[in-house]
Formats: C-alpha cells, sequence, structure tokens
C-alpha cells in the first residue's frame, strides 16, 4: 500500500520525550491483538472529531493528538492528522502502538507534526494529549480490561482533554463511538452510511466492548436500541424523501424521549442528515 506522505522525512519532529528518547524504560501496558486496518475507515469518527472537539483543539497552542492503535499500517493515523490539521493547522498526533514491527513500519511515514512511538495505555508522550482516539483496540480485550483501559487513557489526558473510544466495520459503513472527558464517559454516538443498516440497532454489534455485552433486556443500552427501531418504524413514511430524511427524522422523534442534543455540534440536523445521533452517555450506561 502506498500513501500520500510516504517520503521519510529526516528532519523528525517529536513531541515531547518518550520512554524510548532517554526516559525510564516502561513496558507498553496492554497486548499485541490483531492489526486490521483500512483506508477510509475511520472518516466518520474523523469528521466527528474536528466538528464537535475543533474549537478545543484550536484553544490549545499545539495540542498533542494520539492515535492509539493504529495497526498494521499506519493509513488512519495519516489521515486524523491530515483531516485534524484542516480544523487546526497547529496539531500535532502520534500514533502510538504496542507491536514495534508495526512502529517500524510506520516509521517511513513520519513528518512535520505526525510521529510514531511503541507504547501501550500508557501513552508515552511528553506532555498530556488534548485529544486520543482509540479505535478498534478495546475490542479485543475483555470487558473488565476495556473498563480499566478507559480509567488509565482518561487518567492521562490534558485537564480539558477527550477521549474517543469506539468500534467501526470493516470498510467503517457502521460505526459506534463514546467520548469521555478525564471526569467519565460523556456521549455515545451512532454512524452509519444510510446504505449500511436495515434498522439502527444494527449497529448494536458495533457497540464498545463497555456496552455490548449490555445489550439484553432490562439494560438501558437495550431500550435505547429498542426505540430507536421504533422511532424509525414510525418514520417509514419518510422513506420516500430517502433514507437521509428517515434517519433526521426519527432522530427527531428520538429526542422527544431520550437526552439527544438537538444543537451543534452534538446534534440536530447538520449531523444527522450525516447519517449520525449522538445520545448521552448516562442514558445507556450499565
Ligand atoms: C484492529 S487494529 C486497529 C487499527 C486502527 N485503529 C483501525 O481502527 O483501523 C488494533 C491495533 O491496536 C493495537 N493495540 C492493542 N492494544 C494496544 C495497546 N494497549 N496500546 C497500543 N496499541 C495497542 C494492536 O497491536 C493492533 O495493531
Amino acid at each position: 500500500m502506498t500513501f500520500p506522505h510516504a517520503a521519510p522525512d529526516p528532519a523528525v519532529h517529536t513531541p515531547g520525550r518518550t520512554a524510548r528518547e532517554g526516559g525510564p524504560q516502561v513496558r507498553p501496558i496492554g497486548t499485541i491483538t490483531r492489526g486490521t486496518t483500512g483506508h477510509n475507515r475511520l472518516r466518520r469518527a474523523d469528521r466527528w472529531v474536528a466538528a464537535v472537539y475543533g474549537r478545543l483543539l484550536r484553544a490549545h497552542d499545539a495540542p498533542l493528538v494520539v492515535d492509539l492503535g493504529y495497526g498494521a499500517s499506519p493509513v488512519t493515523t495519516l489521515e486524523l492528522f491530515d483531516r485534524l490539521r484542516a480544523a487546526c493547522p497547529a496539531v500535532e498526533v502520534v500514533g502510538v502502538e504496542i507491536d514495534p514491527e508495526r512502529v517500524a513500519a510506520a516509521l517511513p511515514y513520519r513528518r512535520e507534526g505526525l510521529s510514531f512511538v511503541r507504547g501501550g495505555f500508557e501513552l508515552p508522550v511528553g506532555r498530556p494529549p488534548v485529544l486520543v482516539r482509540a479505535f478498534n483496540v478495546l475490542r479485543q480485550y475483555g470487558e473488565a480490561e476495556a473498563w480499566a483501559a478507559w480509567d488509565t487513557l482518561r487518567a492521562r489526558l490534558a485537564p480539558d482533554g477527550v477521549l474517543v473510544e469506539g468500534t467501526c466495520s470493516e470498510i467503517g459503513h457502521r460505526a459506534v463511538w463514546v467520548a469521555l472527558g478525564p471526569e467519565g464517559p460523556r456521549t455515545v454516538t451512532f454512524a452509519a452510511r444510510f446504505t449500511g443498516f436495515d434498522r439502527p440497532s444494527d449497529l448494536a454489534e458495533r457497540l464498545p466492548k463497555t456496552l455490548i455485552h449490555r445489550n439484553v433486556p432490562g439494560e438501558r443500552v437495550h431500550a435505547f436500541l429498542r426505540d430507536f427501531d421504533r422511532a424509525w418504524a414510525a418514520c417509514a413514511p419518510y422513506r420516500s424523501f430517502g433514507t437521509r430524511h428517515r434517519w433526521i427524522e426519527t432522530a427527531a422523534l428520538l429526542a422527544r424521549d431520550w437526552p439527544i442534543p438537538t444543537t451543534p455540534p452534538l446534534g440536530g440536523r447538520a449531523r444527522w442528515r450525516l447519517g449520525e445521533l449522538t445520545v448521552a452517555w448516562e442514558a445507556v450506561a450499565p
């Protein structure tokens, strides 16, 4: 696979000193897992991060963003870098990966503002990140480990920082992610390509590890997805105007009973028209 920024950059800028650059040697926290990744599979989450947290990034002089567990190739880190640079030209991105071979494979793609380092949940970067993205990483851990990883990562964030942890389908047509601040989880976002599902609860297969085993009767996330499907069915008449229109009407209907933001940056037509829906974490928490 070739990438747009394939030329090795000898004048690499690495934001802050890492463990491998002279600090104490720290054993990375975590386990090497499957490295599946793919071009553009995280596009929906990147777009959401830029829209919802772009202002946060711009409020910092040189905001540090970590892409944790980028996989067998750094393609999604390169895409994140480009998309966030468009929203915040001063952003610096570090890809952190626990597999040393995958770090070695990524090094030729370094450039000013973009670097790669071996590490795990301890995040061996020189200063607290304003944003950490971890996609398709925790699904390969146990549920208890996923909760513990959330705690570890939240503790590493800048005081106003955010962790975006999620899961998506192979080519990114179905995705679910949670945004967490240092204080805890804030929101859950469902995102889908309009041709990528029959009913909203099809996205349940992509729930983050901390929620996926809770999609059973009696749990809030199950009730939410049940109501999401009911609203979708009730809005079937809008089908004739297109699936996008039906999704927007479904979101508006669901927002009558569930804490769904209806204004930007998290909600309203501008987000819903993209096939997104964000709900407050408390509403679906186990
Ligand atoms: C399935 S790939 C995901 C790649 C990319 N984020 C994506 O969504 O396309 C998961 C990667 O996370 C890495 N990983 C697992 N645990 C990790 C940890 N604790 N710290 C850093 N990387 C980790 C694995 O080695 C693997 O390369």
